[in-house]
């Protein structure tokens, strides 16, 4: 990751982020409810405990460690990020937690490296993928399905485009920032094209389980499992 392309890779944007506070963005805790209860629930499938998961984007880890808090059956995480602030932010989160969480730099326009990684039962993310190149995205959601166990789910809370230039500049507004301040490296992709890119990575149930203006929470299972 490099300046010249994502916005992440300095230390100023990444600190400027983690500086607005876990409420940022706004209405995030709605979507984060509605994914805590899809794991919660099984999604489509029976209830099934969470034991190993992998967040992509981690940033200081807010969203996994409401999934570790949420699911006390954890055994074990990996939180992925390219910013070395966030990387550090995350690691300092999760030092000395009661499960274990590693840390791992690296950029997710690169393929994930599944050997290093390991199998996950849910893979989670949240407001990072969007800041990959559209062609990316379909890839990473092609790795995540290969990555997951049989009924294993894959929830990915994301920023996502509008229908319209001026929906997208009333969600900026909504959210009290200048359409003009928007985020260099958003890379915005819409919810339907997002959903059939899934269905091709071989999910199932694949459906926005929840939007609010450009946020909205896409998701989908492996399938199989017990
Ligand atoms: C808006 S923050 C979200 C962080 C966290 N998931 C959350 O919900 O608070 C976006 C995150 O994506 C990460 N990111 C952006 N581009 C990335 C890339 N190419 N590879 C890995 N991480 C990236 C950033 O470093 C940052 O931590």
């Amino acid at each position: 990751m490099t300046a010249a392309t994502n916005e992440w890779a300095t230390a100023a944007h990444a600190g400027a982020y983690l500086d607005r506070g876990p409420e940022w963005p706004p209405h995030r805790f709605e979507g984060e409810a509605v994914l805590l209860a899809l794991l919660a629930s099984g999604g489509t499938g029976p209830v099934r405990p969470v034991r190993r998961v992998l967040d992509l984007g981690t940033g200081d880890g807010r969203l996994l460690a409401a999934v570790l808090a949420a699911h006390p059956e954890v055994d074990s995480a990996v939180a992925v990020d390219a910013s070395p602030t966030m990387v550090h932010a995350a690691r300092q989160r999760f030092a000395g937690g009661a499960v274990a969480v590693q840390v791992v730099e690296h950029n997710l326009e690169l393929p994930l490296p599944a050997h290093r990684l390991g199998r996950f039962d849910t893979v989670i993310s949240s407001f990072a993928i969007h800041h990959c190149p559209d062609g990316r995205k379909r890839e990473l959601y092609a790795e995540a399905a290969a990555i997951l166990e049989p009924g294993g789910w894959f929830c990915n809370l994301e920023h996502v485009a509008s229908s319209t230039p001026a929906i997208h500049a009333a969600f900026f507004h909504a959210i009290d920032v200048d359409p003009a301040d928007e985020d260099p490296s958003n890379k915005l992709a819409p919810v339907a094209a997002q959903l059939g890119w899934l269905e091709d990575a071989g999910f199932v149930d694949v459906d926005c389980y929840w939007k609010w203006r450009e946020e909205a929470l896409l998701a989908g299972a492996r399938p199989g499992g017990p």
